[in-house]
């Protein structure tokens, strides 16, 4: 059984943990929703003041809701669309510290206040996001960026 143990140190010591859990975690599947669905419930609870962890998924047309943790979200996001759809089309992650001045801002959750949302891409085709929410204005930083664009890329590589 996986057992996710709480993080200690500083912020960067604590992403390198919760990097080397979501290996483990992800260790040895490749099914895309299974992998998503469990990385949402691992960040979701590792990290503090979010309220909304997951994924969604590029369909060849849009962005359609993934596996996520946090309310009911809005399933479909046109690309170029909002934070996830601007994300997704400028293939950089989106780090908003407040979502009520983004133009085009979807509000799925009227708690959210920051968010940041990372593209996943493989060989240049576009797979989906990576998206957190957090009811904290100017929650995610550098550093938060930087360590989940990593959690991003073990997503990724488990399902190569
Ligand atoms: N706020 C996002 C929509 C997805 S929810 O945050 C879950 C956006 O503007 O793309």
């Amino acid at each position: 059984m996986f057992e996710a143990h709480a993080l200690s140190g500083s912020k960067a010591e604590q992403y390198a943990q919760l990097v080397e859990q979501a290996r483990g975690l992800l260790h040895g599947e490749r099914d895309r929703v299974a992998n998503a669905a469990n990385l949402s419930a691992l960040v979701f609870h590792a990290l503090p003041d979010l309220n909304w962890v997951g994924f969604y998924f590029h369909d060849g047309r849009e962005l359609v809701v993934g596996p996520f943790q946090g309310k009911p979200a809005c399933v479909r996001i046109p690309l170029g669309k909002g934070v996830c759809g601007t994300a997704a089309v400028t293939g950089q992650t989106q780090v908003v510290a407040d979502v009520h001045a983004f133009p085009g801002h979807i509000a799925c959750d009227a708690a959210s206040r920051s968010e940041v949302v990372v593209p996943l891409y493989r060989d240049g085709e576009l797979i989906g996001v990576f998206d957190l929410d957090s009811p904290i204005p100017d929650r995610f930083d550098d550093e938060d960026r930087r360590g989940l664009e990593a959690i991003a890329r073990v997503f990724m590589e488990s399902l190569a």
